[in-house]
């Protein structure tokens, strides 16, 4: 059996979103800025995806940036703001479970004269709105808090971080390239400035993405060139990403996300019943992201533990895969709380609209022989 419990890193791409890049591709390949008949259709498919994107998250469509992924909309987001507000001020509010996209900027900027501040958070990876309260200085121009985090899947409170902000007169932008259509989203309701998202989490193509950014709020752009994407964002637009894009958010449904929410649970349930010393890092219920689990094993690396799924046939990942090469633990473990050795043995199963009961009973069973076998040969259990 094969399972892909890897979807926090990425997704296979739908077959309905195949087709329309297909479409892109091979037929209405024409460039947008183009003023025939090929440029203009093309431009009408990019005219109705920023329509669905900017709906689905409750956006006006000129609210929308289309961008090359969640990275460079992280980076666009910080990068831009910072060098639009510099003069206001030089502080920025972050967080110590971001992921690098924005951590890595951040610290970027802390080169070229900016002041962060990297909130910590609590055993299940919350931030503290006090503490947030507290930072706040007449010095910040913006506060940016990972929506759902990427490797222990905690979900902030978007509205309560966005009231603060308000009331202090601070920008708030939030990474939600894990959240996006796994929680609703809703950026006037929930007061946000400017939020990143990605096509490749979401069973659309990788090397797409978008920047929401409130009208009025201003954003010195990253790329200069032909100023497509009203200004913000030079470059030939990427059509059959964004219109795959599109495709996949106009795809998933509630009975989606309800279907991986219960498989999240009977995997988290059946892994603990099954195996003693098997941790869930990270809330339970409602605050944790539908396809996330995340679990530390005791007396177990967790590398070795991934190569023998790999094994088996499932795929997973330890800390999250862009961390996962280096040999340090991954911040986010340490953050809340967890030993090094801890930290090491933890193991990341994301799953996706396509994964079944089946994939997971059989994921339950792996794991279970699997730290049977480990455990038994460990040098870290005495
Ligand atoms: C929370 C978060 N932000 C940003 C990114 C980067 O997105 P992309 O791969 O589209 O550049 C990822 C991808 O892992 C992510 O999980």
């Amino acid at each position: 059996m094969k399972v892909y419990l890897d979807n926090g890193a990425t997704t296979q791409v739908a077959k309905e979103v195949a087709e329309v890049i297909d479409n892109m591709l091979t037929k209405n390949f024409g460039n947008p800025s183009s003023l025939h008949q090929f440029g203009e259709e093309a431009n009408e498919e990019i005219v109705k995806a920023r329509e669905t994107i900017a709906k689905k998250i409750n956006a006006n469509p000129s609210e929308i940036f289309f961008t090359s992924g969640g990275t460079e909309s992280d980076n666009l987001a910080i990068k831009g703001i910072a060098y639009a507000y510099m003069d206001k001020g030089k502080h920025i509010i972050t967080t110590e479970i971001e992921h690098p996209a924005i951590s890595k900027t951040c610290e970027h900027l802390e080169k070229c004269g900016f002041n962060v501040t990297y909130l910590s958070v609590d055993k299940e990876g919350f931030i503290s709105l006090e503490k947030l309260e507290n930072a706040i200085t007449d010095d910040t121009i913006l506060v940016s808090i990972i929506h759902a985090n990427n490797e222990i899947g905690t979900i902030q409170d978007m509205k309560a971080i966005s009231q603060l902000c308000k009331k202090k007169d601070v920008l708030f932008h939030t990474d939600a390239v894990q959240s996006f259509t796994k929680v609703p989203i809703d950026v006037k309701a929930m007061n946000i400035d400017l939020l990143s998202i990605s096509g490749h989490k979401i069973h659309g193509p990788k090397g797409i993405g978008a920047l929401f950014i409130r009208k009025g709020v201003k954003v010195i752009p990253l790329l200069h060139g032909g100023d497509q994407e009203g200004k913000i964002r030079s470059g030939t637009e990427n059509t059959p990403g964004i219109v795959g894009f599109a495709k996949a958010v106009e795809i998933i449904s509630e009975k989606d996300v309800k279907q991986m929410k219960e498989l999240r649970d009977r995997l988290i349930d059946g892994i603990q019943k099954s195996v003693v010393d098997a941790k869930l890092n990270g809330p339970k219920g409602d605050k944790r992201l539908a396809n996330n689990v995340n679990i530390s094993f005791k007396y177990i690396e967790g590398e070795s533990m991934l190569y023998h799924l790999d094994g088996k046939g499932v795929a997973v990942s330890t800390g999250s895969a862009c961390s996962s090469q280096s040999l340090s633990p991954s911040p986010v473990l340490i953050s809340i709380g967890l030993k090094p050795e801890d930290a090491h043995g933890s193991i990341r199963f994301t799953l996706s609209r396509y994964t079944t009961k089946e994939e997971i009973d059989y994921t339950i069973d792996s794991v279970k022989e699997i730290v049977e076998n480990l455990r038994k040969i460990s040098p870290l259990k005495k």
